[in-house]
C-alpha cells in the first residue's frame, strides 16, 4: 500500500479512513464539493446519478441513528444501490471472518463499504485486503472505529463551523469531555488543527484526557470556566461509557456539575458562539437541555450537513 492509503497515485481520494493523513487541500476539496448537495440534501429535488450502478454496502458493527441512515440517505440520493447488512443476523456470528465476509460482497459486487467497528483500524484493514486482493475499484469509508477515528463526523463539523463562522484561522474552539474515549475528538482535533485553527482547546477532566493529548496541537483545560472563555466554538463529546474501564468519574452528576455545559457556563463564551455535538446525547450529563434545545446549538444542521458531506465523499471516491 502507498505511504498514504486513502489517496491514490494521482492524489485522488480512494479510501477515507481518518482525517489524520488527509493534506488540507483535500479536506477544502470535501467541504467545497458538499456545498452544492446541501441543496439536494434538504430539499426535494431529483437524484444525482453520480453513484448510478454502484453499489454501497452498509457494514455497522455498532449501533448508529446518524451515521448509519444519513450514509443510506446520502448514497440514494446519489442514485446507488443501498444494502444494509444485518450484522446481528450475518455469517459473522457463525464465525465468519471481516474479511471472508467483505470477499464474499465483493463477490456480489460491492463498490464501496461503509464500515462501522469497535476495533480500532478495522476499516484500514479492509482497505489493506482489496489492495492486497487488487480490488483498486473498492472503496472503504470508516463510519467510526473504536477510539481511532470517525472521519466524516469530523467533516460535517467542519462543514458546520464553516457555515456558520467563515474563517477558520480566526477561531478559537473548545473541544469539551470524554476526549480519551472519542474518535470523534480525535477527528475534529485533526480537522481544525489542519485547517488552521489558531487556537484548539481541550477541556476535560484529568482522567478523560490521553497523556500525550498536547502533541495533538490543543491547549489543555481542566476548568470549563477558564476554557470556555471567549470561544468561537463550543463542540461537547458523549461520555463514552461503553468504552471506559474503571471509575474515571464520580458519578454522573458530579460530572455534570463541573464539565455539563450550562446557559451560565456558555455565557463566557463569545455572544454569538455555537454549540456542537456529534449526538447521541446525554441531557443533564455533558450538556444541559437549556442549551442543547437553545438558540446557540447547531446540533441538528450538524446532522443535516452530514448527508451533504456523505454524499460529497461517497461522489469523490466513486469520480477518483
Ligand atoms: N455521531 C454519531 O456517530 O452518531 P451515531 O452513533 O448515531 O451514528
Amino acid at each position: 500500500m502507498a505511504n498514504n492509503p486513502q489517496l491514490d497515485a494521482n492524489g485522488n481520494l480512494k479510501h477515507l479512513l481518518s482525517i489524520e493523513g488527509l493534506p488540507s487541500d483535500m479536506i477544502t476539496a470535501i467541504l467545497d464539493t458538499a456545498e452544492p448537495f446541501t441543496e439536494v440534501a434538504e430539499r426535494e429535488v431529483k437524484k444525482l446519478p453520480l453513484l448510478r450502478g454502484k453499489s454501497v454496502f452498509n457494514l455497522f458493527f455498532e449501533n448508529s441513528t446518524r451515521t448509519r441512515t444519513t450514509f443510506e440517505i446520502a448514497a440514494k440520493r446519489l442514485s446507488a444501490d443501498v444494502i444494509n447488512l444485518n450484522v446481528s443476523t450475518s455469517s459473522t456470528n457463525k464465525g465468519e471472518t471481516l474479511l471472508d465476509t467483505v470477499d464474499n460482497l465483493v463477490a456480489m459486487h460491492a463498490d464501496m463499504f461503509v464500515v462501522r467497528h469497535a476495533s480500532s483500524g478495522a476499516p484500514h484493514l479492509i482497505a489493506q485486503h482489496l489492495e492486497a486482493t487488487r480490488r483498486p475499484n473498492v472503496h472503504v469509508v470508516n463510519a467510526g472505529d473504536g477510539r481511532h477515528a470517525h472521519p466524516t463526523q469530523g467533516l460535517l463539523d467542519m462543514y458546520t463551523i464553516r457555515h456558520y463562522k467563515r474563517d477558520f484561522t480566526r477561531l478559537t474552539v473548545a473541544v469539551v469531555g470524554d476526549i480519551l474515549h472519542s474518535r470523534v475528538a480525535r477527528s475534529q482535533i485533526h480537522a481544525l488543527t489542519t485547517l488552521g485553527v489558531p487556537e484548539v482547546r481541550a477541556i476535560a477532566p484529568k482522567t478523560l484526557l490521553p497523556s500525550d493529548v498536547e502533541r495533538l496541537g490543543v491547549r489543555v483545560f481542566h476548568d470549563m470556566r477558564e476554557g470556555l472563555k471567549d470561544v468561537d466554538v463550543v463542540m461537547m463529546l458523549r461520555l463514552q461509557n461503553e468504552r471506559m474501564t474503571g471509575s474515571l468519574l464520580p458519578s454522573p452528576q458530579e460530572y455534570f456539575k463541573f464539565f455539563g455545559l450550562t446557559e451560565a457556563k456558555l455565557a463566557l463564551a463569545k455572544p454569538d458562539a455555537i454549540v456542537l455535538h456529534p449526538g447521541p446525547m446525554n441531557r443533564g450529563v455533558e450538556i444541559d437541555s437549556a442549551v442543547a434545545d437553545g438558540v446557540q446549538a447547531v446540533i441538528l444542521p450538524q446532522v443535516t450537513f452530514g448527508i451533504a458531506v456523505r454524499m460529497a465523499v461517497m461522489s469523490m471516491l466513486a469520480r477518483g
